[in-house]
């Protein structure tokens, strides 16, 4: 039976994303009933089950300081400060969104000790994935990018799963593949064989124009192998850039390596072929940001001056897709938790993992996850 957490304590109540007009509150346990959220001139109520959640909060003021307060049918309203940021400068053009390692056809979370799941109708993995898109698509994406891992192992039937996910979605996608996708294993099948059973048109770089912004996506993969390169790619993702008339959104699967050995699992891109891609793509088109997945966990730095996004996966913890505003003078990032009850309930879960050191590991920082950027 769920134990539910005493009234006046919130368990791990927390703003887990902050956008120039909107707040996501989530939670691992709030009492059970109706719950009460109000920021500025918006609220709604929740009806609890005792377990994890999350809502979203609209309509809200940017550039303010604010306070979310929560309030439970019965007990004290706890209040959760947030300062919304100012959107970056000019006219809202466009949104998109992303998601990466689906890993459909997975059944377990960890590293030594695995979590599993039991007797579900729908795999976890999946579950995770069509919330994502539903919940990314409702937020006002028209354009979905998934950005690799798309399948566990690359078996016939997981590519399937794959073809049956984007035919769900109600706007265009652009896909890339990752590691996962490159290496059969378990009676995984050649990955173009796959993509090609299951009707997936690939291309290793690939591109879309939407208004204020050129989105590319390219495939950082080494068949059999787990690290990452740019070398195939650069040439034309620094035609892409170059030829655009305005900013540029890259995704990819891998993330850059900070030093020359990796300091950290899984391993990525090494230096002496990441640093060079990246200031190579900079001098192609200084206005421009990166977002990769691989390492299923959120940050943000910038390398070789180049603005650099990593966003964890929709279905281990935190379980997220990431939303993009773009602006005439700018881009605005949000990361969001996949809030639909039957995804949460698993990705919740899997803050265990690693014997608890992965629910502080993969989350990031708030101002890592949520973020303007103005163009240069
Ligand atoms: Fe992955
Ligand atoms: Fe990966």
């Amino acid at each position: 039976m769920r134990r539910h957490p005493p009234i006046s304590i919130p368990r791990n109540l927390e703003a887990f994303a902050v956008e120039p007009d909107a707040a996501q509150v989530a939670w691992r346990g709030l009492p059970s009933g109706p719950i009460e959220f109000s920021c500025a001139d918006t609220s709604l109520t929740f009806q609890s089950d005792g377990g994890p959640g999350a809502v979203s909060l609209d309509h809200l003021p940017p550039n303010s300081k604010l306070t979310i307060r929560v309030t439970p049918s019965s007990g004290s309203t706890h209040e959760l400060p947030i300062t919304t940021p100012a959107p970056p400068p000019g006219e809202r053009l466009a949104r998109f969104a992303t998601m990466s390692d689906l890993h459909l056809g997975s059944t377990k979370f960890g590293l030594v000790k695995k979590l599993r799941e039991k007797n579900a109708e729908i795999p976890h993995p999946m579950r995770c994935a069509v919330a994502a898109g539903n919940e990314a698509q409702a937020w006002g994406a028209e354009q979905l990018i998934l950005k690799g891992d798309l399948t566990h192992h690359t078996r016939a039937d997981e590519w399937p799963q794959l073809e049956e996910l984007v035919r769900g979605f109600q706007v265009p996608y652009l896909f890339t593949l990752g590691n996962h996708d490159r290496q059969p294993k378990k009676k995984g099948i050649d990955t173009d064989k796959g993509l090609a059973n299951a009707g997936l048109d690939f291309s290793p770089v690939d591109s879309i124009d939407l208004p204020g912004i050129r989105i590319v996506v390219a495939d950082t993969t080494i068949p059999t192998k787990g690290h990452g390169q740019t070398s195939k790619i650069t040439d034309e993702v620094v035609g892409l850039l170059s030829s655009s008339d305005t900013p540029v959104f890259l995704g990819i699967h891998h993330h850059f390596e900070q030093f020359v050995l990796p300091w950290f699992w899984p391993p990525g891109i090494p230096t002496w072929e990441g640093l060079p891609f990246l200031k190579a793509i900079r001098a192609a088109n200084h206005r421009l940001m990166v977002s990769c997945g691989h390492t299923h966990r959120n940050r943000a730095y910038t390398r070789k001056g180049v603005l650099i996004s990593e966003v964890a996966s929709p279905k281990d913890f935190p379980g997220v897709w990431a939303g993009y505003t773009v602006y005439e003078g700018g881009i605005a990032q949000t990361v969001r938790r996949v809030a639909t009850p039957s995804a949460i309930a698993w990705t919740d879960n899997t803050r265990k993992a690693v014997g608890g050191i992965w629910s502080m590991w993969a989350p990031g920082y708030l101002d890592q996850r949520c973020f303007s950027h103005p163009w240069e």
